[in-house]
């Protein structure tokens, strides 16, 4: 029971631990922390046969809109196939095919744009702060026309302890049609995708992807190949397993806690990129090189810099250290990238960053500001990435939206 407790009191992230007084109340305490985190929900109500979501509605009282239909029948584990949830769920198509999607919305009209999804509701949870996934995801919805709703951990039911799984299926019942989610939880976005049965769109969940970011950080890697090997990759498809040969891409810094790396190692290499994880033991275990095949580990930063076309600079992750300690002054003076750094052993690189940036921690601000920097570019390639990603997460399964959205 000991770990039981701790267990919940984990998994509602902060809010009050639900009391036990009664054997009734035990039984219903262990219900809502498996719905929160999805840990054998599915085996219960399958077990019992019972539909997720019951609802009557009186025949005097019209609904504005039709309920989606939502059966217990959709199965532990199901994911939409509009989802975006791990890079690992693309095959080398998808990935073209979402860039293609991207180039093509890139160079559509505006007014054109935003009548393609006119109505279409999109929702945004985030249990975490954000300032570029959030803020893209929610201007690429808006420039396709969709309406938009934001739920944020801080200012909704949630803090009053309400599960991941009653959220998504109070929005669901709103009307939403797919759901951006960003989460502490690892794994969080399977369990929104599996009560909900709408596409969901992985915006960072705990430590495990971030697969929006590394398709953005590929496209804006993309952009800076010379102009011979874009146009070679281009005579067959967009990208293929060696549109990246010839690249090294560095990932500096926190790789432990970092959801862009795992994303980044996980996909690039499949693009014949050559990746390098390079940071102290303690935020780099021996085992990270395993996420990605072929990843490589050197933790002398001058070495890696030395071999480096594209270098990505990560923040240290303090919300995540949970008792790790690190010494900043030997970090910085080990892992910094400034300007000397740059100009000595990497002039030509092009400098990464998925934000936040610590100025004066990772990089300073004359790499951040300077030449070699295209971390504003990689924020303008999010928002379109964001808006193909949004258009295969609504264009799925189109008999099912046509047929909700008649009725509103
Ligand atoms: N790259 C990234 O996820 O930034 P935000 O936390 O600001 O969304």
């Amino acid at each position: 029971m000991a770990s039981c407790r701790h267990r919940s009191r984990m998994m509602l992230n902060g809010s009050m631990p639900i009391k036990r007084k009664t054997s009734k109340n035990k039984a219903k305490t262990k219900t809502h922390a498996a719905e929160t985190t999805g840990n054998g929900a599915g085996n219960s109500h399958s077990s019992s046969n019972r539909p997720l979501l019951t609802l009557e509605i009186s025949p005097n009282i019209a609904p504005r809109i039709a309920i989606p239909e939502f059966h217990a029948s959709v199965p532990l584990g199901y994911v939409h196939p509009g989802s975006s949830i791990s890079v690992t769920h693309f095959t080398l198509e998808d990935v073209d095919l979402i860039l293609t999607e991207a180039a093509e919305l890139e160079a559509t009209p505006a007014s054109r744009r935003a009548q393609r999804y006119a109505k279409r509701r999109v929702a945004l949870l985030f249990y975490e702060s954000s300032t570029r996934t959030r803020t893209s995801f929610e201007l690429a919805a808006k420039s396709l026309g969709a309406d938009t709703a934001l739920v944020s951990s801080l200012s909704s039911s949630i803090e009053k302890g309400e599960s991941l799984k009653d959220t998504g299926i109070t929005l669901r019942s709103l009307g939403a049609e797919c759901i951006i989610l960003r989460h502490p939880n690892s794994g969080a976005p399977y369990v929104l995708a599996h009560f909900t049965g709408l596409p969901v769109l992985n915006a960072g969940d705990g430590s495990h992807e971030h697969p929006s970011q590394a398709l953005l950080d590929l496209r804006t890697i993309l952009a800076h190949l010379p102009a011979s090997a874009r146009a070679a990759s281009k005579r067959n498809h967009l990208i293929h397993e060696r549109t990246l040969r010839g690249v090294t891409v560095t990932i500096v810094g926190d790789i432990l806690h970092s959801r862009v790396a795992r994303s980044n190692a996980l996909l690039l290499p499949r693009l014949g990129a050559r990746v390098i994880f390079c940071g102290p033991q303690t935020l780099l275990p021996e085992y990270a090189a395993g996420i990605g095949p072929g990843v490589e580990i050197e933790r002398n930063f001058d070495r890696a810099l030395q071999q480096s076309n594209v270098v990505m600079m990560l923040r240290i992750q303090k919300e995540r250290l949970a008792g790790l300690e690190i010494d900043l002054e030997d970090y910085i003076e080990q892992y910094q990238l400034h300007k000397q750094r740059m100009a000595a052993l990497a002039p030509a690189a092009i400098v990464l960053h998925p934000g936040p940036v610590i100025r004066g921690l990772e990089i300073t601000s004359e790499i951040t500001d300077g030449p070699n920097s295209v971390i504003a570019e990689q924020v303008y390639h999010g928002s379109i990435i964001r808006m193909a990603l949004l258009a295969r997460a609504l264009d799925a399964h189109p008999k099912r939206n046509e047929q909700s959205s008649k009725h509103r």
